[in-house]
């Protein structure tokens, strides 16, 4: 298994390009199963997990060309299996966002049960539940969910029981094919829902009211093809901000959105960053100061993302003071903390909030990633530890940063690679 080696005290300086989002592209993939003409989609990260969706969709039989820049071309039309298959679908959950589309399309999809991770249990209940009701039987056999419909699915109104991201994807991709209208309340208003929402429209559906809690979606009988380029990645932008916020450099990200990372530019310059921003970039200086400790608390969109959570407590380690870091979304996922502690952090778990008093230096040690983002907070405590930090299990960052060490080196980090 590869590491990742990295010899830490270097403020991070210079000038990087944000890649396409993780998040809207695994939906936006999956989105191509709805139309029986070719669909390019453009901007992909070179990941992991865009390599899992693209192999998925592969395995079944839809044709997919890539070309030098990672832009696909997929026809669905040549679908054969309408399975997707338990060996890719235990190495992504994601997977499960295939089960929608294949459904509205073809009337019958068969998909793998996602397992849990490390993250907490995370089910699909809600996914399954806005499914049945749009009309689809659901059953769950041998380990797979196997849904089927006689004829179009119809429009209903759904309220979700909780903000999901996938949940709200899943049922607004089968509802643009549905007989009449849907109505999903309490949809998740993430900008990964915008971006697929608009591939959709820019498909041929009728989606409107996406960004905010009520999605309307009207049905047509069928969706053509489109180009459509994914928007960059938010999490990857706010994971280098803090990267060179925690080692006091100076960094601009270009390529990127400021709109959609209020939350977490609001918090740096709490830090104490100052930010200047741009049409398609965004500039972070510390002026070599080390970062004041920031409270955060996670939620769904437009409230503080999840998915900097690690990122962030990361910085309040070595951060002026005393900070709180509580997450609402998941379950287990403040687990990098202990990983944090044997560099030196003080770090305390009180229920689902980290107590953390900041230290002024933390020391190198041999950790392990546990999931994608703890993984990109161990990176950054690496980068602000005294001595060689390795980074185990790094196969996590793979799934969710395009070029991770090449990125860093370019801002002036000291990071290696150590193939296994
Ligand atoms: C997506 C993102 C992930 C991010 C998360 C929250 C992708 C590929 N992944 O994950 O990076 O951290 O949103 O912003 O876009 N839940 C249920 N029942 C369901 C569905 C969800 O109880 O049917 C719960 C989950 O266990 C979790 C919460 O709802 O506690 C939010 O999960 P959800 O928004 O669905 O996350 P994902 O779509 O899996």
């Amino acid at each position: 298994m590869d590491k990742l080696l990295i010899s830490g005290g270097t403020q991070l300086n210079g000038e990087i390009r944000i890649s396409g989002s993780k998040n809207s592209a695994l939906p936006i993939l999956a989105a191509t199963l709805l139309s029986d003409e070719a669909v390019t989609i453009r901007n992909l990260p070179h990941l992991h997990d865009v390599t899992t969706m693209i192999a998925l969709l592969r395995c079944m039989g839809v044709d997919v060309i890539i070309d030098e820049q990672l832009g696909v071309e997929i026809r669905a039309n040549t679908i054969e299996e309408l399975t997707a298959p338990y060996e890719l679908v235990k190495t992504m959950r994601a997977s499960i966002l295939v089960l929608g589309p294949m459904l509205a399309h073809f009337g019958e999809a068969n998909v793998s049960f996602p397992g849990g991770c490390a993250i907490g249990s995370r089910p699909v209940d809600l996914h399954l539940r806005g499914l049945e009701a749009l009309g689809a039987t659901i059953v769950v056999d041998e380990g797979y969910i196997r849904a089927t419909v006689d004829g179009r699915l119809k429009g209903a109104n759904i309220l979700m029981e909780m903000v999901t991201v996938g949940g709200t994807e899943n049922i607004m991709m089968a509802a643009v094919l549905a007989d009449g209208r849907t109505v999903i309340e309490n949809a998740a208003r993430e900008p990964e829902i915008v971006d697929l929402a608009e591939c959709l429209n820019a498909m041929g559906a009728k989606v409107s009211g996406h960004g905010t809690q009520t999605i309307t979606i009207d049905g047509v009988v069928s969706l053509h093809g489109c180009d459509y380029s994914v928007m960059p990645d938010r999490i990857e932008t706010g994971t280098y901000l803090v990267a060179a916020a925690a080692t006091g450099g100076h960094v601009k990200l270009k390529d990127t959105r400021h709109d959609i990372l209020e939350a977490v530019l609001v918090k740096l310059e709490e830090a104490g960053a100052i930010i200047t921003l741009g049409d398609d970039w965004i500039e972070l200086d510390m002026k070599g100061e080390r970062p004041k400790a920031v409270s955060i608390k996670t939620a769904p969109y437009p409230a503080f993302p999840t998915d900097m959570q690690a990122q962030f407590t990361a910085m309040n380690a070595i951060a002026d003071g005393t900070s709180s870091v509580t997450e609402t979304v998941f379950e287990n996922r403040l687990n990098q903390t202990q990983e944090m502690n044997r560099m030196g952090a003080n770090i305390v778990i009180e229920g689902n909030t980290a107590i953390i008093v900041g230290t002024e230096q933390l020391q190198s040690a041999p950790v392990m990633a546990s999931d994608l983002r703890a993984s990109a907070s161990l990176v950054i405590a690496g980068l602000v530890a005294e001595g060689d930090t390795i980074v185990d299990r790094i196969y996590h960052i793979d799934r969710g940063y395009e070029c991770i060490e090449e990125k860093l080196q370019m801002l002036g980090a000291n990071i290696r690679r150590l193939p296994n």
